[in-house]
């Protein structure tokens, strides 16, 4: 029997959706204009945030104007606002007005970007955001590239062709089997996902190569070149160095250029993590430290990082176009059924994912209301507020800056001058400090280690963050590192 239900719908009533609308961009435009009395984080247990919401599964609705009145209760105060100007943690931006409402537009209409007739805008669108990402990265024209979800995507859908291109394609049939070792080289900075793309991969985090830094913690280009020999005498297969263009801790930039030479020599691909730094390739006062990036055979960059887009915007690039459907192209007969003569870009052949949500409106939408010179300035900014903050720490006789990169990150511990504290010491209270910085919920900051010490660190991607959050933050660590001794 048939029970079809005419009129049958998940949609809220006309009125009820309209008010809906309304209501919650009334909400969010009233965080948005008090993010600066707002905490940056609420400071409470874990317990007490998941009490808030632990109930058993409804089953029968409630209006959606009472759900909206449970988001500003429960979820505004207890968002940590990253969005905020006191936020100078992990490599996090506090996204931007125009990527904000294209991240909204997306989600309303819903498009799949993976086949072109499902998302026409969204594919042309794509292909339109990765020249304009390449443009300002100051990158050849002829490269091309593919938007994932982040960093850690990008460098594993780099680093999987990176392994097909130099086993051959058959790696895709026949697997690793009966290979001898291919071995990836890198640097002891290196972020932590190309270790975790390298074990994805089946290459083995043993052959990861950290390679010793060197005082600006860059890698040490020779103890690489003997590491290589040393390799190859051993009978293993050195494929790859992955440069870093930003190292997570402190912003360091590997020497490309020279790597390159390297590669060049060695036959290795070579493969930069951008996914922090990538995207500052084009500022005019960082540029000189890029050299060498357009000989790259794939980069990583994160337009969620230095373009200020909301998550999740990663993107790989790749020198040569043709890699990336050799490596993901899978042709089953539902999915082709469409195709015509016409040249239609289906995004399906370029990575992982089948289905897959557009990202390239809201990074259209940042570049066109914002325009290149702009964000350059802004990337500009970023690291002279690593630098305003480091000065404030260096002339103080509390703090010790312990490490500073050319981008936007500025590390420092508590280390009063004249003291006599042994490191353990020294390590205790940097610790106490970052609890009570976490207590306090003034500003979000978070630690590293750098050289083996404990590294309080503040990274900015914000925009938002002015002067007088910065004196604020000075300000703030000194009273509590005070009440510390
Ligand atoms: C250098 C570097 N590589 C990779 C990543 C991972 O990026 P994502 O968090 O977007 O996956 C990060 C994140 O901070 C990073 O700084």
């Amino acid at each position: 029997m048939i029970n079809l239900m005419d009129g049958f719908t998940l949609d809220l009533p006309e009125k009820e959706k309209e008010k809906a609308f309304q209501k919650m961009m009334e909400l969010l435009n009233e965080v948005e204009t008090s993010l600066e009395e707002m905490p940056v984080y609420h400071g409470k247990t874990q317990r007490e945030i998941y009490e808030l919401f632990a109930r058993e599964l409804p089953e029968r609705g409630e209006p959606i104007a009472a759900v909206l009145n449970e988001v500003k209760d429960k979820i505004v105060p207890h968002s940590t606002l990253n969005i905020g100007p006191y936020y100078q943690s992990y490599v996090m931006s506090c996204s931007n007005h125009a990527g904000f409402m294209g991240q909204i537009i997306s989600t309303f209409f819903n498009q799949n970007a993976t086949k072109w007739h499902l998302g026409s805008v969204s594919a042309e669108l794509e292909q339109l955001v990765v020249r304009w990402i390449k443009a300002f990265m100051e990158l050849p024209a002829d490269s091309a590239g593919v938007l994932v979800s982040g960093g850690s995507a990008a460098n594993l859908t780099c680093l999987t062709v990176a392994r097909n291109e130099f086993l051959g394609l058959r790696v895709k049939k026949e697997g690793l089997y009966g290979q001898k070792p291919l071995v990836l080289y890198t640097s002891t900075e290196v972020h932590y996902c190309v270790v975790k793309a390298a074990e994805m991969l089946g290459l083995g985090s043993d052959y990861v190569r950290k390679i010793a830094v060197e005082k600006d913690l860059t890698i040490d280009l020779i103890a690489l070149q003997q590491k290589i020999e040393e390799d190859k005498a051993a009978g293993l297969r050195p494929f790859c160095i992955v440069a870093s263009a930003g190292t997570v801790n402190t912003g360091a930039i590997d020497p490309i250029d020279a790597l390159a030479d390297i590669c060049d020599r060695e036959e290795l691909w070579l493969h930069i993590d951008g996914a922090y730094g990538g995207l500052a390739a084009g500022v005019p006062n960082v540029a000189a430290h890029y050299q060498g990036l357009s000989r790259a055979d794939s980069i990583a960059v994160d337009p969620h990082k230095w373009l200020y887009v909301p998550f999740e915007a990663g993107c790989a690039l790749f020198k040569k176009e043709a890699q990336m459907p050799a490596t993901y192209s899978h042709l089953p007969d539902y999915l082709v059924a469409d195709r015509t003569k016409e040249e239609r870009r289906d995004f399906m052949e370029y990575g992982f994912q089948l289905s897959r949500s557009d990202k390239a409106l809201k990074i259209w939408m940042t570049f066109k209301v914002l325009g290149a010179e702009k964000l350059k300035s802004a990337i500009d900014q970023d690291i002279e507020k690593a630098r305003y903050l480091g000065a404030s720490m260096e002339a103080s006789d509390l703090f010790e800056v312990v490490a500073t990169g050319p981008l936007s990150i500025v590390c420092y511990r508590f280390n009063p001058r004249g003291n006599d504290f042994s490191e353990e010491r020294l390590e205790a209270l940097n610790q106490q400090l970052l609890d009570r910085i976490e207590e306090a919920g003034k500003v979000f900051i978070t630690a590293t280690r750098v050289w083996g010490k404990l590294s309080l660190r503040s990274c900015f991607v914000n925009h938002r963050a002015q002067q007088r959050h910065l004196d604020f933050t000075f300000e703030h660590l000194r009273q509590l590192a005070l009440e510390l001794i």
